[in-house]
């Protein structure tokens, strides 16, 4: 995606912000203008409405990341409350692509929302490790995908799922496994033409064939009819997917699709980035290891880390620090904190007195150090006592708890 002629044809030729599936980058210190991206990828904002109704149905306040707008944008999450309030069905459907072993913390943000949402509204829930993409998009071979995927399952599983609630698979595995998944996934592929998949996704006639059919299989486990071993038979079973934004092509091109094939609509929620330690103008990335904080990190290395590199909104000087005060929309230890320090009154607190100057960005990344380490190291802790075993089980197909 590096010819801007493609990245033009999928982001129009004046904007400044670049998101799709395979490039995020701003031109902003604050990052990507979300407001903007709204209305051109035409979903909805995550509003204080949506939030209270969220709320009153459940009983229970929303998780800190709906709260504080880190999802901030959704598609038809009033039908799925409307059916939760009639006591009607649903799941959940996310997904990783396994494109390196250890995982870092700007992957945990949709799955601890995602297990947030589960236990919330005590859905089944699938998860998708896209091996196969990665292989397509990726210099991996087949066999190192595969394993990357039991790697990453084993992280997913450490964030603590329900076992009798979520099936986890991998494309490669699954396929073979399930006819009724590749039959929708080839129902899928008849019903969008080249022309408009190089409209979505920026393809052009160099791709390999493999991309252009790539879609049609992260659409297919948004049709309930693709798990006849959860949900029986039943092809309505409404779909509600938690994802960065990136991902909303995929599911732009599924939601249009899916009348034709007399399915649902899946609905979705969607989170923005998390920032790279550099600032807000890219995000997290693992081929960048001094922009991310690794699940596999030492306290040592994170605190090393974030004192190097974390991007500073502080003034140059002691001085300067204490006379304007710190810009918190562009430091990104305040934005790190905003994700991993849920007690509201004192993110508020460490946020006016740095705003204010009395605090010092030493002071924020010690916070934040602190956090992030035992974070980590509790994750590392859970992820050490996940079996293969368990990723067996959680990876068979089965029937979950749930009477469809
Ligand atoms: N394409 C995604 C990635 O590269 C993986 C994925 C597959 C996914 N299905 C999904 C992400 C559903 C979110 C929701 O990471």
């Amino acid at each position: 995606m590096a010819d801007p002629s493609v990245e033009n044809q999928v982001n129009g030729q004046a904007e400044e912000d670049l998101v799709n599936p395979w490039t995020v980058s701003s031109s902003s210190l604050k990052g990507v203008d979300y407001d903007k991206l709204i209305k051109k990828f035409g979903s909805a904002k995550i509003d204080d409405g949506l939030i209270e109704r969220m709320e009153k149905l459940t009983g229970k306040p929303v998780h800190h990341f709906i709260k504080r707008g880190i999802f901030f944008s959704h598609r038809e999450m009033h039908m799925i409350l409307d059916l939760y309030e009639k006591k009607q069905p649903f799941y959940l459907y996310t997904g990783r692509g396994p494109s390196s072993g250890s995982m870092h913390l700007g992957h945990l943000v949709p799955f601890i929302c995602t297990k947030w949402l589960q236990e919330t509204f005590d859905v089944p829930l699938v998860i998708q490790l896209t091996d196969d993409e990665k292989f397509l998009w990726k210099d991996l071979t087949v066999e190192e995908t595969i394993e990357l995927s039991m790697k990453n399952a084993k992280d997913i599983i450490a964030c603590g799922f329900d076992v009798n609630k979520t099936f986890i698979f991998s494309d490669y595995d699954y396929i073979g496994k399930c006819s009724e998944f590749y039959k929708n996934i080839t129902r899928v592929q008849k019903l969008v033409t080249y022309n408009q998949v190089k409209g979505i996704f920026g393809f052009d006639d160099s791709t390999y064939i493999g991309k252009i059919s790539f879609p049609a299989i992260q659409a297919a486990p948004s049709f309930s009819s693709s798990f006849p071993h959860i949900f029986g038979g039943n092809k309505k079973v409404p779909c509600l997917i938690p994802c960065a934004i990136d991902q909303d092509p995929y599911f732009r091109m599924t939601r249009d699709v899916a009348p034709r094939l007399q399915y649902l609509k899946p609905a979705l929620l969607h989170s923005s980035f998390f920032p790279a330690l550099q600032g807000a103008q890219s995000k997290m990335s693992s081929s960048d290891p001094t922009s991310s904080i690794f699940l596999t990190d030492t306290p040592k290395e994170i605190k090393n880390k974030i004192n190097k590199y974390a991007y500073s909104g502080g003034g140059a000087t002691v001085e300067e620090h204490k006379e304007k005060g710190g810009n918190l929309e562009v430091d990104v230890s305040y934005q790190y904190l905003r994700f991993f320090l849920d007690d509201d009154e004192k993110l508020e607190k460490l946020g006016n007195e740095y705003k204010s100057g009395e605090l010092l960005t030493g002071y924020l990344k010690k916070e934040l150090i602190t956090i992030l380490q035992e974070l980590i190291a509790d994750h590392q802790k859970r992820r050490s006592l996940v079996t293969d075993d368990d990723v067996k089980q959680f990876m068979t197909p089965r029937k979950l708890n749930y009477n469809y």
